[in-house]
């Protein structure tokens, strides 16, 4: 089912994410718990004059079934990073922007994966959230804005309904001393690759 856009909500298809995030040329954007690949590959599509997707996942096979589709596809602006979105094995200040689609309810202590996802991206970077109360693992608007809020970042953008939406959140310039602490004295636990960075300078 998860490789399936869902007919009774619009707002969480692939093409509708993409639009909202609206990439720039060129632009690193990673997909965090990007499953087998229902928004990475249309994203890869949409970023191939130039830019990248880091398909992030936490199980092996789905980064599999990515590899294969990326294959079919012809893609070849795909990285595959195996890594729990908690200690994103991600350089800081690396990413244009990240989505993450419906997989912040399946990650425990979930709100470690906002600071982790505001060092990675750069400055003026953003991160969409969506979700939707199909998914058996619904989080609630309130409960991402609190817990990204926390991290730094601030509500731009939002769409959707009380079935499903998405929001596109901005990195602020700066996270509080405080935040900043806890994410330093967190050890980066590396489980697949080496610490990945874009491929290009910007
Ligand atoms: C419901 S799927 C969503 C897949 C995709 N984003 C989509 O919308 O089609 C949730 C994904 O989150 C991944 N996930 C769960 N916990 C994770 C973690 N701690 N770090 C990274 N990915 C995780 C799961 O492995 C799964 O592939």
């Amino acid at each position: 089912m998860v490789e399936l856009e869902n007919p009774l909500a619009r707002v969480t298809r692939s093409a509708a994410l993409i639009r909202h995030i609206d990439p720039g040329t060129g632009d690193c954007i990673a997909d965090i718990g990007c499953g087998p690949g229902r928004v990475t590959i249309p994203l890869a599509r949409a970023l191939s004059d130039g830019g990248e997707v880091i398909a992030l996942d936490v199980q092996a096979e789905m980064l599999t079934k990515i590899a294969s589709k990326a294959e079919q596809n012809g893609l070849t602006n795909i990285r595959l990073l195996l890594c729990d979105a908690r200690e994103p094995n991600l350089q800081d200040g690396s990413l244009d922007a990240a989505v993450m689609v419906m997989a912040l309810g399946e990650i425990p202590d979930a709100k470690r994966v906002f600071p982790a996802i505001h060092a990675a991206l750069r400055d003026d970077g953003k991160l969409l959230v969506c979700e939707s109360v199909f998914d058996p693992h619904y989080v609630s608007r309130g409960k991402v804005v609190d817990m990204a809020t926390a991290a730094g970042f601030v509500e731009s953008s939002y769409q959707g309904n009380r079935f499903a939406y998405s929001i596109v959140l901005q990195k602020s310039p700066k996270l509080s001393g405080n935040m900043r602490r806890q994410h330093a004295a967190r050890p980066k636990k590396l489980l697949s690759e080496p610490q990945h960075a874009c491929g290009r300078p910007k």
